[in-house]
């Protein structure tokens, strides 16, 4: 049956066949406003001067930033700051919510949010920076979270 209506594709009236063609078009025209910018999130800027690594690189990369960062810490025990999680939530947090990701305007939520990634970080990270921090250099603060649970 499928087979049969494939062959008969030629003979399809002429308004049918423009339907279809007009229907192809407006599926392509979601992903062409997309990358035109529409409804694209608007971030706050990071505390300090710059990013840990190159702005440009850091919108691509910083998966797997976090990633490699997070194996060498929990497979090695190696902990390294550079590009901890911690750090970017003291840099990220909204100067109106104190967090990465309470809102979905919040730093790292608003591009999630707007790409649809689901990240299961919150259920343990904290997404505000820790309130006080510690006095000591040699006290290690976790950037697991006290209180709040989840974040977007
Ligand atoms: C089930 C709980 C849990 C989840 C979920 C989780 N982590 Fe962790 N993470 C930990 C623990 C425990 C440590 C090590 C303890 C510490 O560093 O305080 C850690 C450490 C880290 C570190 C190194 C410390 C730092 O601040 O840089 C990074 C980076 C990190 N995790 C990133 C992530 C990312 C990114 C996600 C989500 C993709 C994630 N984690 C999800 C529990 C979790
Ligand atoms: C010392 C403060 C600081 C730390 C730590 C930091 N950032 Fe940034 N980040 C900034 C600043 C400042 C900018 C804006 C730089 C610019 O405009 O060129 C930025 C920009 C970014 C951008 C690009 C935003 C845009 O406008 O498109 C991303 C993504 C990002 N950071 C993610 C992270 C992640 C993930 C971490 C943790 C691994 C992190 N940052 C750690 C300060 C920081
Ligand atoms: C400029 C937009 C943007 C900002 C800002 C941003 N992200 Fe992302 N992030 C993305 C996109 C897009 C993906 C999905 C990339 C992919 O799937 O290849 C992603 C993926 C991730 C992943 C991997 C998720 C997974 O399950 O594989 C982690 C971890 C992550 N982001 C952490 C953060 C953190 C933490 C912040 C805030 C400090 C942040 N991101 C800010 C755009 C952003």
């Amino acid at each position: 049956m499928g087979m049969a209506r494939l062959a008969n594709w030629p003979g399809m009236g002429k308004a049918l066949r423009l339907a279809v063609l007009l229907g192809a078009a407006a599926m392509l025209a979601v992903p062409l406003q997309a990358t035109a910018g529409v409804g694209k999130p608007v971030l706050e800027r990071g505390k300090g001067e710059r990013c840990v690594e190159d702005t440009e690189y850091m919108r691509r990369h910083h998966m797997d930033l976090l990633k490699h960062q997070r194996d060498k810490t929990m497979r090695q025990g190696i902990r390294t700051t550079k590009h901890s999680l911690k750090g970017c939530v003291e840099c990220h947090a909204s100067s109106k919510t104190g967090s990465v990701a309470s809102t979905k305007e919040d730093f790292c939520a608003a591009c999630h949010v707007y790409s649809g990634v689901k990240l299961d970080c919150w259920d343990c990270h904290a997404t505000k920076p820790k309130k006080t921090p510690a006095p000591s250099t040699t006290q290690q603060t976790s950037p697991l979270m006290e209180s709040q649970v989840g974040g977007l």
